[in-house]
């Protein structure tokens, strides 16, 4: 077994590893990254798209923003869709200016890893059998595999940004975690379609037959979901299918609907919510879906993941500054707390705009009273658009 030192070891090349070791880069801090997957496996993996106004500027301030302000779609609105007609919620209006933008997060990654590239620094993809060790001493180590020989890596801190499904979380012994999850009783069924958008924003629509989202990733693609059971088999959806539901579910008493086009990409993912307290064990800290689930409803879980890793970057510049642990010993509490706005927020989206079949008819009329108070009023929307365009990353 060979063996290595490091100051930050970083499980996982998502959004969450990849910009924690860009920031930590920027400011001489040593990382190596591990990722068991291929790099076009990481770079390929398609996700959602809403880069919240905070992502995008750290985006930029880390120097990967180029292709993001060439290519990324910017909205200041979007529309919510029910009874037939579409609302539009004019966010940046309501909000003093704050916009989203629309880039596939595979992009995000794919900006990340060229960055991380051009650093030298270490980025190894298709590593095995990876574990992390000692997590409670002063120099927590990962072991792994790499082209056939056994590596151990020394490190200060080790960051777990490895997913929901990564083994970082799980190597902390379950009497030291606290775990709330909510599994909804729906998925979500996307696809990609080469079809310019009929809509310049997105639309977020609820019908009897459950919630659509109509949105998109350039002038030339759009990408589409269905609310569909949480297993269901992808199989059983023709292309003619999935555009009559789409159309049933989408098309509003305006005459709007989605332009239609070869589907080249569909997919199904459950959703739920999911917290794990705390985000830290020793010298193992946890960012991103490591940590935490939303469902997609409020597009908040790439946006969460960025600002974990930004302030846990900021938490061991100060520790390699002064030796002082003061941020790192805030990091899970503050960072908890920006989760639990964004699970509020998400889980209020969901379920406003979905059906969960065996509802009770008074919950869904009092669904459509939650639509209507929503559009009426300006306080409500002011408090969606808030939530959905996202507080300052340092919040
Ligand atoms: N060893 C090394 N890498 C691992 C391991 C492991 N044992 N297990 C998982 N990984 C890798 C995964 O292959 C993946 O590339 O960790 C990475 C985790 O990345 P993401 O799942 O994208 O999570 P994160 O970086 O936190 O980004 C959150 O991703 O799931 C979406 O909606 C979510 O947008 C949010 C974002
Ligand atoms: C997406 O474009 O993939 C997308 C948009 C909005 C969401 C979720 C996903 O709420």
């Amino acid at each position: 077994m060979t063996s290595s030192r490091t100051q930050v070891g970083i499980v996982g090349a998502g959004p969450a590893g990849l910009m924690l070791g860009q920031l930590l880069h920027l400011q001489g801090i040593d990382s190596v990254i591990l990722e068991n997957r291929s790099r076009h496996h990481v770079v390929e993996r398609v996700r959602a798209g809403v880069l919240e106004q905070g992502t995008v500027d750290l985006m930029r301030e880390v120097g990967v923003g180029g292709r993001l302000a060439r290519e990324g779609l910017r909205h200041d609105g979007i529309h919510l869709a029910f009874n037939g007609a579409r609302h539009r919620i004019d966010m940046a209006e309501l909000t003093g200016g704050r916009a989203i933008t629309i880039y596939g997060q595979n992009e995000v990654v794919h900006d990340l890893v060229e960055a991380r590239l051009e650093t030298g620094r270490p980025l190894h993809f298709e590593v095995e059998g990876v574990s992390v060790h000692d997590l409670e001493s002063r120099a927590p180590h990962i072991r792994f595999q790499r082209e056939g020989t056994s590596h151990e890596l020394i490190c200060d801190v080790i960051a777990g940004c490895d997913g929901f499904h990564g083994i970082c979380r799980p190597s902390i012994p379950a009497s030291r975690l606290r775990l709330y999850e909510r599994v909804y009783p729906f998925g979500w069924l996307g696809i990609l379609a080469e079809a310019a958008p009929s809509s310049d924003e997105l639309v977020y629509s609820l019908h009897d037959r459950g919630f659509a989202l109509y949105s998109m990733r350039s002038p030339q693609v759009t990408r589409l979901y269905l609310q569909c059971a949480p297993d269901e088999d992808v199989a059983q959806w023709s292309d003619e299918r999935i555009w009559a539901e789409l159309r049933t579910r989408l098309a509003t008493a305006d005459g709007w609907r989605p332009n239609e086009g070869p589907i080249f990409q569909k997919g199904v993912t459950g959703m739920r919510s999911f917290v794990a307290e705390p985000m830290r064990f020793g010298r193992l800290f946890l960012a991103g879906d490591a940590a935490h689930i939303v469902p997609p409803t409020g597009a908040k879980g790439l946006n969460l993941a960025m600002a974990d890793v930004y302030r846990l970057s900021g938490a061991l510049a100060e520790f390699y500054g002064s030796g002082r642990e003061r941020l790192l010993d805030c990091y899970s509490g503050r960072a908890l707390a920006r989760t639990w706005r964004a699970q509020r927020f998400s889980w209020w989206m969901t379920s406003m705009l979905h059906r969960s079949g065996g509802d009770n008819p008074f919950d869904d009329r009092r669904q459509l009273a939650e639509l209507e108070y929503l559009v009426s009023s300006r306080a409500a929307l002011t408090s969606l658009a808030e939530s959905y365009t996202g507080a300052p990353l340092e919040a």
